[in-house]
């Protein structure tokens, strides 16, 4: 009998990950016996020590999400392209001693578009990114990537700075009185920040009243399915998209990285997640 390859998510908190669904959904339609993907709750200051035993243990490879996605970009030794750019790793893989890291966020993202949404909406437009935190940065990779004209706006609005510092990329950063002019101008507008993750919290930080009839509204929120921000342009008839398919499509790209398979996005696998 051939060995076990074991896989994980690392996190924390990291109960409610949706990452083992997705993983042993593909492993049954890819007919992967010998593969298992779990969850296992790792803090910060337990990273270092926990990569190190899992490596011993004869791990295959790792999904990092909130908190670790830094401290996993410093404790690779080899990195892609989009971990480098992003200084972000959320695929971690051990091999002939090394670990490798790579960020499979801004292929998911990216990947999470439909074709006419970068064409008409995206490429050489104004997109509008609303937030400065971890997850923005593959949000601004992708948006760089697909040519388009961004704009950020963050409440803290150093951390906006710092956030084009770190990728390593050009943008526009909006002061709070500067927001509406842009929105009006905008075909495209993404949130990334926290704010409609809490019940009952609204994301105010924009005005509907200002937002195109043709603007596309993505917000990476999956949990609700229809957050506050989503809820305020659907009222007023946008197409809108939350961060469900993203999520899924770094994952295909993460299976694809360690095991060689590209998965099917299949409607089942979607029903399970609660799309
Ligand atoms: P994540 O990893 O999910 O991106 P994070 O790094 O803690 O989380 O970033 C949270 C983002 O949500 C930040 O852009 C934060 O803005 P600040 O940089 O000003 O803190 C934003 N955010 C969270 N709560 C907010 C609120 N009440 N109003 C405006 N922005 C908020």
């Amino acid at each position: 009998m051939s060995e076990i390859t074991r896989t994980a998510v690392i996190g924390s908190p990291i109960e409610h990950s949706l990452s083992p669904t997705i993983h042993n959904h593909w492993f049954t339609k890819e007919q992967m016996k010998n593969h298992t993907y779990d969850k296992i709750e790792v803090e910060l200051n337990n990273f270092s020590e926990t990569i190190d035993s899992l490596n011993k243990q004869g791990c295959f490879g790792l999904n990092v999400t909130v908190p670790l996605k830094e401290v996993a970009y410093e404790k690779s030794d080899t990195l892609s392209e989009n971990a480098s750019q992003t200084k972000a790793v959320n695929t971690l893989w051990f091999k002939d001693g090394k670990i490798f890291g790579d960020n499979t966020d801004p292929v998911g993202f990216t990947k999470s578009l439909p074709d006419k949404v970068i064409e008409k909406k995206i490429n050489s437009k104004n997109c509008l990114l609303l937030g400065a935190g971890g997850s923005s940065r593959a949000v601004l990779w992708s948006l760089t990537q697909l040519n388009a004209n961004i704009a950020i706006y963050n409440r803290t609005e150093e951390k906006a700075e710092n956030l084009l510092k770190t990728v390593g990329v050009n943008g526009k950063i909006l002061k709070k009185e500067e927001l509406d002019d842009y929105v009006s101008t905008s075909s495209f507008i993404v949130n990334t920040t926290s704010l409609g993750l809490q019940e009952g919290e609204v994301n105010d930080l924009i005005n509907f009243e200002n937002v195109r009839s043709d603007t596309y509204v993505y917000d990476l929120i999956y949990n609700p399915p229809l957050s506050s921000f989503l809820d305020q342009a659907k009222n007023k008839k946008l197409k809108t998209q939350n961060g469900l398919r993203m999520l899924v499509e770094q994952a295909a790209a993460s299976f694809k990285i360690w095991h060689g398979v590209s998965p099917i996005v299949d409607e089942e696998l979607m029903k399970k997640l609660g799309a």
